[in-house]
């Protein structure tokens, strides 16, 4: 009953969002954001508060949490096609005060993650939305005990995406690298909040993908593959800021995207053939960034351009 009537509250939302024209669609970053915060939401972000470990390997496994942690396709089913992530709730780790969801959240910043909306499992058929968790901030005021020895940190992790949601059993690097990545937040690391452009998005795409090489690498492809779903996430992101009328400076993009898919795919029974294919991918980049860097001032990166596409809503 849950999930019919949030299945129609969505599908009342994109049919008033479609009446706004031929516009572009609403970012999907922006979906689940209250109206009177987008503009604040698509522009910048909060930052990042991560403690830099003094060993390689800790380094490498925070990286994968990171790159993990903004993959919608780890969590599976309705949130995957919905491009819903950790992220999308935990924003760069923090909380997401502006986060409303149909069916799944209360007040802003709250979330039911028993709703049967995202579980076949655990829907406990009751509305029961609480405050989403600041994970960046003091440890003492979070419930999961994060020390390493317990591994606490990690069952609720994998419960988290395998049970509230119906993501499928994670490899186990990209579980460590999840925990990981939660336990080296820390209020102390907090670096100022970060501009939402083409460049800081480029960049994650690059960290993802430098991820994804080290795990096929190491014959590891099925965290390869999750790795390059979570740069593909970001394409599709960089995508939706260029609206129809630059849709010649998008062309490469998307179908530097569906290649990149090929390779995901790929990376599953043939991590070294994968790597093959990823190295080649990477060498074509500039084909498809220059076009888009070089009409950025006319996208939604721009806040100008951007205001201008928020007002009539
Ligand atoms: C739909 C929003 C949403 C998504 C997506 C989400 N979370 Fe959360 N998360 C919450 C909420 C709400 C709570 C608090 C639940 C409670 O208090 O019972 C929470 C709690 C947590 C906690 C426990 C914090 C504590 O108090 O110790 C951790 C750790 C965490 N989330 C990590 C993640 C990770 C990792 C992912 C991705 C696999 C994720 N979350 C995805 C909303 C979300």
């Amino acid at each position: 009953m849950i999930r019919r009537g949030v299945l129609l509250v969505l599908g009342a939302t994109c049919a008033a969002l479609a009446g706004a024209a031929d516009r572009t669609p609403l970012p999907m970053s922006a979906r689940w954001t209250v109206p009177n915060q987008l503009k604040a939401d698509l522009t910048s972000e909060p930052g990042d508060c991560l403690t830099a470990p003094t060993d390689p390997a800790q380094t490498r496994s925070i990286a994968i949490g990171a790159a993990a942690f903004r993959a919608p396709l780890l969590l599976g089913g309705q949130a995957a096609r919905s491009g819903l992530s950790c992220n999308s709730c935990h924003r760069a780790g923090h909380d997401n005060p502006a986060f409303s969801y149909p069916g799944l959240s209360g007040a802003p910043g709250t979330a039911d993650v028993t709703a049967s909306l995202f579980s076949s499992h655990r829907g406990d058929g009751q509305f029961n939305p609480k405050p989403i968790p600041n994970l960046a901030g003091d440890k003492a005021l979070l419930k999961i005990d994060q020390s390493q020895d317990r591994g606490e940190l990690e069952l609720f992790i994998l419960g988290l995406i395998t049970q509230e949601f119906d993501g499928p059993t994670p490899s186990p690097a990209v579980l460590t690298g999840l925990a990981s990545y939660v336990r080296a937040l820390s209020p102390q690391a907090c670096r100022a909040p970060a501009r939402i452009d083409l460049a800081s998005t480029l960049v994650r795409i690059d960290a993802a993908l430098d991820s994804a090489r080290r795990s096929a690498q190491s014959g590891d492809g099925a965290t390869a593959a999750l790795l390059i779903s979570s740069a593909r996430s970001q394409l599709q992101l960089i995508d939706e800021r260029y609206p129809a009328s630059l849709s010649r400076s998008a062309a490469p993009l998307r179908q530097a995207a569906a290649r990149l898919g090929a390779i995901e795919r790929q990376m599953i029974s043939d991590p070294a053939g994968g790597l093959a294919a990823l190295g080649q991918w990477r060498r074509a980049e500039p084909k498809w960034k220059r076009p888009l860097q070089a009409s950025e001032a006319k996208s939604l990166y721009n806040p100008a351009v951007l205001s201008g596409w928020l007002s009539p809503r």
